[in-house]
């Protein structure tokens, strides 16, 4: 059998990545991709937080392997988008990205961070619980584009303080 090993993992806040890179991350994870120059307008947008999982390669290649935004507004938080590269999923990199914008959010003095995720999305879902996230309110039929169902989504929040 094919056999290729998982590199390690070391998340940074983003310093200059390639908003290309990112984008073709955010295509393996959702059915509607955001665009190079979408991903380029947040990673430039001084409200926006954003931390990068990088593989550490033994040939000096750093390339992304998954990326996490935020958006900080006075007291509270919101996750725009996490995804992580699918031959990474599962090794802990989301769970190391979240980690690190609390992290970050925590120093900021943040208060609460909010998100949304479709209630369908159990790899999302089970992080979030995993990390300490309630469930704080539904939006039934919020999900539409690309479903033949629209989905729900669940409306989680973390409290910091
Ligand atoms: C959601 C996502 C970011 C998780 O990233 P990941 O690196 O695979 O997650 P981790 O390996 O850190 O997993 C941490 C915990 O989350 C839960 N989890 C992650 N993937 C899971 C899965 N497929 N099924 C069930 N639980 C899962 C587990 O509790 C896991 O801990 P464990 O491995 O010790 O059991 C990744 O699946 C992804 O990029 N999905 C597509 C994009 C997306 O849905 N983003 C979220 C939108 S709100």
């Amino acid at each position: 059998m094919y056999w290729w090993p998982v590199t390690p993992v070391a998340i940074e806040a983003a310093a200059d990545p390639d908003p290309g890179q990112l984008a073709d991350i955010h295509a393996e994870g959702f059915p509607h991709a955001w665009t190079a120059a979408d991903i380029a307008k947040l990673l430039n947008d001084e409200t926006v937080y954003a931390a990068i999982a990088r593989r550490d390669s033994t040939f000096g290649s750093r390339n992304p392997v998954g990326f996490v935004l935020a958006r900080l507004a006075a007291d509270e938080a919101e996750i725009l988008s996490i995804a992580v590269s699918t031959p990474y999923r599962r090794v802990g990199v989301g769970r190391k990205l979240m980690e690190d914008v609390l992290r970050h959010l925590f120093r900021e003095r943040i208060g609460r961070l909010f998100l949304e995720v479709d209630a369908e999305n159990q790899a999302a879902v089970a992080l979030y619980r995993k990390l300490g996230f309630k469930s704080v309110g539904e939006r039934a039929g919020y999900y539409r584009e690309g479903r033949e169902k629209p989905a729900t989504a669940l409306v989680m929040r973390y409290d910091l303080r």
